[in-house]
């Protein structure tokens, strides 16, 4: 679609374009979450959030209640600066086939007229799945950093590039002008470290690594950056005041001795043969590697040949992209078994004929929701052109990164003329309540709440685990055992096991795999667990939705267990305690909704006041009272911040003993707007909220 420049967009215009933004995005983060394949990529995924930003800077009073702005990981307000790369970048020649690297090697030959027994090397080196950036330094200091772009101009992000450990920001001994270009990437842990993050700030989620990385370095606030954990490989150069070595192998030791990080699997290979060896090799080490490579890179090893052979339009005739065959396998689909998670939702699995699968034998892969079995997305459209998952048929299944394996299709040739189509259960499979969709929810949850003994197990095993009451030789494990004996039903039951268990008839130290010695040491840890703080007894309760970082702040926010308690109770209807509660920042509708239910259904709430019979909660700590003129002040930042991050001056004014909230309502103090502010700084004056711009609060915070 040509999209017109904002600045020449008419009012009508501009109020149009931010409706089809508002939809667009929310369409595409709809596909992100329901756990469907992403609709758009992350590049698009972001230039819509940044025109979507600059419309709203434009016409402030456009801004809409439900502006893409405002949702968690919201672009800032505008876009990078361009950098036109004084050499181009280029991209790579791709190849499949064994005899593709002997005609690579033929046609080298042949361009530089060399005879079949010349000596010729090339170096090989895994391709790094990830985004190259240009690195400039110019009489040693890293002075730009741009993506690739087209190839001819790319984005600015130096900002971003310096917050990455790998990337060093002076060099010694180095040419004046040096380019250096590479691939930043982030490791299969730090990728999956990350979306659980992000899961549970309900924050956007990446499909892989790749897109992760690229997120997180296309991200205007340089802050976002530094808080993703970032690495760089260097391969290659661009402008260049003096060469690097005579040859490729030589260059990429020089940088690896200027500081750069280089590729362990970087070979020198004197034929194709040696190349097709090493390829091998570095294939059967890709599952172990911990990052994504989806293949090898060749490159004539004499700088001098590579540049006379030069370059076709994009590509460069003296490398070589051989690619790995994409990790896909056909297996038989043996069962469809649903699982019953903590907060009750119904998980299909498939069960497959175990199949090697990229070096790694698959055989469960996720099914997601009856949707996807059925053959359409979140929005009700064919995929699998349509073709839904039956028992007994076969599948082809892939890995992308460490992702758990999907289906990608079904051969419906070899479908058996009596296969059903799959009936997704509308009774939870292990409790018999009825497992119910709510509208716009792509997920089928039993209603059963604490009696579903699936919900109970997986509540319980939370209830142990690391973040939560983290109690010593009580994993998931025990708890798992103890739930199927009937000595643990719910959480307050592990506080009763020693007088239930710790003498008499039947007793723990008789149990098998428990003696004495451990049978005393768990009664301890359990002793030790009774008193806890407030947020980690909130976060142990595993309420749906709420995670380890909500669970801090809602415990800051009320201090004591009575306060947050009652605030819960009371915040189920409209009104102060709802208000107040949302105005907790990271706290919006869903959450609240689903914090109050628990408090208000009955079950729940006995089982909860079991548990704390049993406990002392620690106040969490509040917010420290300081004699700064904002100190105890509930203040609300919108709009763009110009001179901190909206981190920082959160971070800031909590410091300063502020409490920072989300949203604006009777109780907010102060209102700092930055350009671009629109709903919130309308709904504050019309409340008559002192409202501050960015320097105002500045000043006032002596900062
Ligand atoms: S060399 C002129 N080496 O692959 C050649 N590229 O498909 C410059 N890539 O745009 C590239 N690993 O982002 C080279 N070891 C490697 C690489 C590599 C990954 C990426 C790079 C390039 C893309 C082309």
């Amino acid at each position: 679609m040509t999209e017109k420049a904002v600045d020449t967009l008419t009012k009508a215009e501009a109020q149009e374009e931010l409706a089809r933004l508002a939809d667009y995005l929310s369409r595409a983060n709809t596909a992100y979450h329901a756990e469907d394949a992403p609709e758009i990529s992350d590049a698009d995924y972001d230039a819509a959030k940044q025109r979507n930003a600059a419309i709203e800077a434009q016409f402030p009073d456009l801004k809409r209640a439900d502006s893409p702005s405002d949702q968690v990981g919201a672009a800032p307000a505008e876009g990078f600066s361009k950098i036109t790369h004084v050499v181009r970048m280029m991209s790579l020649a791709n190849a499949f086939d064994d005899e593709d690297i002997t005609e690579f090697d033929d046609r080298v030959r042949s361009y530089l007229n060399l005879g079949p027994d010349a000596p010729l090397a090339f170096t090989a080196e895994p391709k790094i799945d990830g985004l190259s950036l240009s690195l400039r330094y110019e009489g040693g200091k890293l002075v730009s950093a741009a993506t690739r772009g087209d190839g001819a101009v790319g984005e600015n992000v130096t900002a971003n590039a310096l917050t990455i450990d790998d990337i060093p920001e002076t060099l010694t001994d180095a040419p004046d002008v040096l380019e250096v270009r590479g691939e930043v990437y982030m490791s299969h842990e730090d990728f999956a470290a990350l979306n659980a993050r992000q899961t549970e700030r309900g924050g956007k989620t990446f499909a892989n690594p790749r897109n992760a990385a690229a997120g997180s370095l296309r991200q205007l606030d340089a802050e976002i950056t530094r808080s993703r954990p970032l690495r760089f490989f260097a391969y290659a150069w661009g402008d260049l005041s003096a060469p690097l070595a005579d040859t490729q192998y030589d260059a990429i030791q020089r940088l690896q001795s200027l500081g750069f990080q280089t590729n362990p699997l970087t070979r020198l290979c004197k034929s194709p043969a040696e190349m097709l060896d090493h390829y091998r090799r570095i294939e059967a080490q890709r599952a172990t590697l911990g990052y994504d490579i989806d293949g090898v890179v060749y490159k004539v090893n004499d700088l001098a040949l590579q540049q006379r052979l030069g370059s076709r339009s994009t590509t460069p005739r003296w490398a070589l992209a051989h690619k790995f065959p994409a990790e896909l396998a056909w297996t038989h689909l043996e069962a469809i078994d649903i699982q019953v998670g903590r907060t009750g939702a119904l998980s299909p699995v498939a069960r497959l004929t175990p199949v090697t699968v990229g070096g790694v034998v698959v055989s469960n892969a996720t099914l997601h929701n009856e949707d996807y079995i059925a053959g359409r997305d979140s929005r009700g459209e064919d995929i699998r052109g349509g073709k839904d998952i039956r028992i007994g048929d076969w599948v082809q299944v892939y890995r992308a990164g460490d992702v758990i394996p999907k289906v990608a299709d079904v051969d419906l040739t070899k479908r058996l003329d009596d296969a059903q189509p799959y009936e997704f259960p509308t009774e939870c499979p292990e409790c018999g309540s009825p497992a119910i969709r709510e509208p716009g929810d792509s997920v089928r949850r039993c209603t059963g709440g604490v009696i579903c003994p699936a919900q109970a197990v997986e509540r319980l095993k939370h209830f142990v685990s690391r973040a939560a009451f983290d109690i010593d030789g009580l994993g998931a494990k025990q708890v798992e055992t103890f739930y199927n004996d009937g000595w643990i039903k719910e959480p307050a039951d592990i506080f009763t096991l020693r007088d239930r268990y710790g003498s008499g008839l039947q007793t723990l130290k008789n149990r098998e795999g428990w003696g004495e010695k451990s049978a005393t040491k768990l009664f301890e840890a359990i002793e030790d667990k009774r008193i806890i703080p407030l947020a980690r007894l909130l976060f142990a309760l595993g309420i749906r939705h709420v995670g380890e970082s909500s669970s801090a702040l809602i415990a800051a926010h009320y201090g004591t267990w009575d306060a947050l308690e009652q605030g819960l109770v009371d915040a189920a209807e409209p009104g102060p305690a709802r208000e107040d509660l949302t105005g907790i920042d990271g706290v919006g509708e869903v959450m609240a909704t689903s914090l109050t239910a628990a408090f208000s259904n009955p079950a729940e709430r006995a089982s909860i006041d079991r548990l704390i019979a049993h406990l002392t909660v620690q106040d969490a700590q509040q917010i420290a009272v300081t004699d700064s003129p904002v100190a105890g002040k509930i203040v609300v930042f919108t709009g763009t911040l110009e001179k901190m991050t909206r981190a920082e001056a959160k971070a800031q004014a909590e410091r300063l003993g502020a409490k920072v909230s989300g949203s604006v309502s009777a109780k907010t103090d102060l209102l700092v707007a930055g350009p671009g502010a629109g709903s919130k700084a309308k709904k504050a004056a019309e409340l008559g909220i002192e409202t501050l711009d960015e320097d105002g609060w500045i000043a006032l915070i002596g900062a």
